[in-house]
């Protein structure tokens, strides 16, 4: 898999909005690999950019992860909610399931690396 190496760094913090999220692909084809950042507050989260559902990406042409209130991740495809804090489906077609955390880590200069 495409999935990048522990160090790559992704983004600035600030590169986030408040709520916000932002999502990462790495590689083609079978290797191909995504990610994506998700920040409300001081909670900077990252989890698999794949749902439980029908194992889609999630996010929407736009680059949109987020409900328009910013409150809860959705999936672009069927419409599925997932808890920020914990990628929990709490609406839709996977309900109860949860998306795959991923490992990241801020930089003392507030770079998102991957963990
Ligand atoms: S693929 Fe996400 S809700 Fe169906």
């Amino acid at each position: 898999m495409g999935q990048p190496a522990p160090g790559t760094r992704l983004c600035a913090v600030t590169d986030l909005g408040d709520p916000g999220a932002r999502g990462f692909s790495f590689g083609s084809g079978r290797d191909f690999f995504s990610l994506f950042i998700v920040r409300r507050g001081d909670r900077i989260l990252a989890y698999v950019n794949q749902c439980p559902h029908a194992y889609t990406t999630l996010d929407y042409p736009d680059d949109r992860f987020l409900t328009s209130d910013g409150e809860e991740i959705i999936c672009g495809t069927h419409g599925a909610r997932f808890d920020i804090d914990s990628g929990r489906c709490t609406l839709g077609p996977c309900l109860g399931r949860r998306l795959t955390p991923f490992a990241i880590t801020i930089t003392p200069d507030q770079f998102i690396e991957t963990g």
